[in-house]
């Protein structure tokens, strides 16, 4: 496996925001908003208590170092996740394969959702991914009812390549369908024409 810490030049702003890696001292305001029952809904966790969260996540540091957060003002607003992986490659070129995509993830305090902050955030994460990192693909799963969540990846170009008929279990103990996108460098240039000038 290999290790996945991004290096890009954090902390990156946007016309609005910054992005930069996430610490522990952050993770109080991230739990704040995720415990939120909407919010956690659609993640993995749904820590009753911010502090929950801090416990969580502090138990994991691969999990933390995996983790950004977006500023609004120096306020922490929304976290994004942000894993670099190893695509699948024969044998014989394996190695070539090796850090070249990225699965991303978003989550955004509610008091701060519909106005366009998560698709600018995510915008700059997907430059970072191909500009700075040189990846060749990004990958996002969200539930198929998750419309937030998949509307928001539509809007930045990313296509919608799987369908899954209820293959994910949600904590309310239903099978639900889910949704892959992926968006491949070429394509994210082709939206972006001054990248990489
Ligand atoms: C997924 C999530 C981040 C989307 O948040 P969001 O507020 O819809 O996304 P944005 O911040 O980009 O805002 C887009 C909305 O603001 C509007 N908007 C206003 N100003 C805008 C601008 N300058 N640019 C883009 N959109 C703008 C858009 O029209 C859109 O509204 P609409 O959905 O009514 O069309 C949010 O729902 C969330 O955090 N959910 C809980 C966690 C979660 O589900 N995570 C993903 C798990 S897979």
């Amino acid at each position: 496996m290999t290790p996945h810490t991004p290096t890009a030049p954090w902390p990156v702003r946007t016309r609005r925001l910054t992005l930069r890696p996430a610490t522990l001292d952050d993770l109080p305001a991230i739990g704040a908003y995720r415990r939120i029952p909407e919010v956690s809904t659609w993640l993995p966790t749904a820590p009753r208590t911010a502090e929950d969260h801090v416990a969580h996540i502090s138990a994991q540091p691969e999990r933390l170092e995996k983790t950004l957060v977006i500023e609004l003002d120096s306020a922490v607003i929304g976290d994004l996740y942000l894993s670099v992986e190893d695509a699948w490659g024969q044998a014989e070129v394996a190695e070539n394969a090796r850090s070249t995509k990225a699965e991303v993830g978003w989550c955004l305090d509610p008091a701060f959702q519909g106005q366009g902050y998560a698709t600018e955030a995510v915008a700059g994460l997907l430059r970072v991914c191909f500009e700075d990192l040189g990846l060749r693909r990004v990958v996002a799963l969200s539930f198929a009812d998750n419309t937030a969540s998949w509307r928001l990846m539509e809007r930045l170009g990313m296509r919608r390549e799987e369908y899954n008929v209820r293959d994910s279990l949600h904590r309310t103990g239903e099978w639900l369908d889910g949704v892959g996108y992926a968006l491949l460098a070429e394509e994210w240039r082709d939206r972006n024409p001054a990248a990489g000038r």
